[in-house]
């Protein structure tokens, strides 16, 4: 099988023909997930713990969602508002829930690494919901299957990634798997608000939005960090709206059939125009979320193939 990862940890560790294995997988399930009946039995008799470190409401129930139509036992931890804060305590959580035997774990957590780290300390397959300013795998999954369907291909496009750059596991994951593809890539924002190294990951830098989105097939827009800022980075909410937020006149830049992405949830007024937010002509954000649960239904499929056939393996080997 092309698809050989043991957990989705990020989009680093994967091959494009891993991603494009995941992508096909997908699209099957966004014919069942429209479908009045969208049940399956992929996952019968797994279970599925989602463990949140932090808030969240799209990503977990587009994994809960997922989880159930594929016919998993899915429990919902939320610990976002506990005091788990340190790097013991999460290690203690992953092996007290390990010790129930759960097949998939879900995880988000505000520390870039620590997703990494609990997945060295579990027997089963991890994923990685979110980890910091690290990664976000699904994420920059799912927008790649957007973006395939719309365009019709996720390659040889031009692609701006635009807004809190620095702050934004969505940017890095998707510039990963975009580059591995092999795109044209832009970021756009302030400069305080652009990492260093990010360049480096092949991708142009401009602090001028319409530069930046000039002949641009895809307009990715990310949102506004504010929790993750400890202040200074932008003069004030206006002002980054004025030079930075997306209008129809700043669209009116890129190719006239560029699309339009967030990851959401979306800062209405600060980094995105609420209209061009809903106009169906530019804005696949909707798409976006439907994709979601497609991508995470074939991740977890994967996964949870890989998981058989090493239990398998396993099993064998403590026959011979
Ligand atoms: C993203 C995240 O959490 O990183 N959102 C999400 O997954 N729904 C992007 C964001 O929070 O801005």
């Amino acid at each position: 099988m092309a698809f050989r990862a043991r957990h989705l940890l990020g989009i680093e560790q994967l091959a494009p023909l891993e991603i494009t294995t995941v992508l096909d997988l997908a699209e099957r399930y966004v014919d069942l997930n429209r479908r009045t009946v969208k049940q399956s039995d992929v996952l019968a008799g797994m279970t599925q713990i989602n463990l949140f470190f932090e808030n969240s409401t799209r990503t977990q129930s587009s994994f809960e969602l997922a989880g159930k139509r594929l016919g998993a036992d899915v429990m919902n931890m939320a610990v976002a508002n506990s005091s788990v804060k340190k790097g013991e305590t999460l290690i203690d959580t992953a092996l007290t829930l390990n010790a129930m035997h759960p097949d998939l774990l879900v995880v988000r957590h505000a520390a870039s690494g620590a997703v990494n780290l609990l997945a060295q300390k579990v027997d089963c397959a991890v994923l990685n919901a979110g980890d910091g300013r690290h990664e976000h795998p699904t994420q920059a999954l799912l927008d790649a299957l957007t973006i395939r369907r719309s365009k019709g291909r996720v390659e040889r496009l031009t692609i701006a990634i635009c807004g809190d750059v620095a702050h934004s596991r969505v940017a890095r994951s998707n510039l990963i798997l975009l580059g591995k593809m092999g795109n044209n890539l832009r970021l756009i924002g302030p400069p305080t608000l652009m990492p260093p190294g990010f360049a480096e990951l092949g991708a142009e830098v401009f602090d001028d939005m319409r530069e930046g989105l000039k002949g641009a097939d895809v307009v990715m827009m990310l949102r506004l960090q504010k929790e993750r800022m400890d202040g200074g980075f932008i003069p004030s909410m206006r002002e980054y709206y004025h030079r930075f937020g997306l209008d129809a006149e700043k669209l009116s830049h890129a190719k006239p059939d560029a699309i339009v992405m967030h990851p959401g949830p979306m800062n209405r007024g600060v980094e995105i125009d609420g209209e061009l937010a809903d106009d169906i002509n530019h804005s696949v954000i909707q798409d976006q979320v439907e994709m979601g649960v497609a991508v995470r239904m074939a991740c977890m499929d994967l996964l949870a193939r890989n998981l058989r056939a090493e239990r398998g393996r396993r099993i064998v080997e403590t026959l011979v």
